[in-house]
């Protein structure tokens, strides 16, 4: 949750190992995936990295993007700009929608404390890559969804409450 209540969802598309990216590519193509991460996040406020925004180069349509970075002077047309991931949670507060943690592997670990759900697309394969989604205590997240699709999975889950565990 953000300070202010706001639901804070993780998207991501991890392979079986665990990979996520490989320098600034993401090491597969998945068209349809990338598709329903644009139907996902539509309208709401993503929060990424400053590698993940600099390795797509512009901010996405549709969405108000908020980039974190420690750079006191890093700016980018189009983008907010958070110093820590509490900043970036309460300026999402006064923003569209809820907040989507789009990456990279940095910014997921930082921000997986704080996350209500995650949505994952679990890739089929293994492939060589240098950044990783965190692991995460299956027992503190209950899999509320899978859908089937081509190459991969795409799963929710949410966290259980305290009154669950
Ligand atoms: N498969 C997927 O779903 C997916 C999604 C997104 C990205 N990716 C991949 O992930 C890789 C990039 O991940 P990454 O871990 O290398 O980088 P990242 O998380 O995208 O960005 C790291 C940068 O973000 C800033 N940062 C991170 N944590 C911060 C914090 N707590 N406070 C302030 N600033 C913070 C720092 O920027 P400064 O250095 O400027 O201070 C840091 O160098 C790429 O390969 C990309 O393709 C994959």
């Amino acid at each position: 949750m953000t300070p202010g209540g706001k639901r804070v969802v993780m998207v991501a598309a991890v392979a079986r190992n665990g990979v996520i990216g490989d320098g600034p590519d993401i090491p597969w193509r998945l068209p349809g995936e990338q598709r329903l991460f644009k139907g996902l996040t539509w309208g709401h406020t993503l929060v990424m990295g400053r590698t993940t925004f600099e390795s797509i180069g512009r901010p996405l349509p549709g969405r108000t993007t908020i980039v974190l970075t420690r750079s006191p002077d890093w700016t980018a047309e189009g983008v907010l700009v958070a110093r820590d991931l509490e900043g970036a949670l309460a300026l999402a507060d006064g923003l569209d929608g809820e907040v989507m943690v789009a990456g990279g592997g940095q910014v997921y670990a930082v921000a997986l404390p704080v996350a209500d759900e995650q949505v994952i697309s679990e890739v089929d394969l293994e492939p060589a890559g240098d950044a990783f989604y965190p692991d995460f205590d299956r027992t503190e997240w209950v899999e509320t969804s899978r859908e089937h699709h081509d190459g991969y999975d795409r799963v929710t889950y949410s966290r259980r409450r305290a009154a669950e565990l």
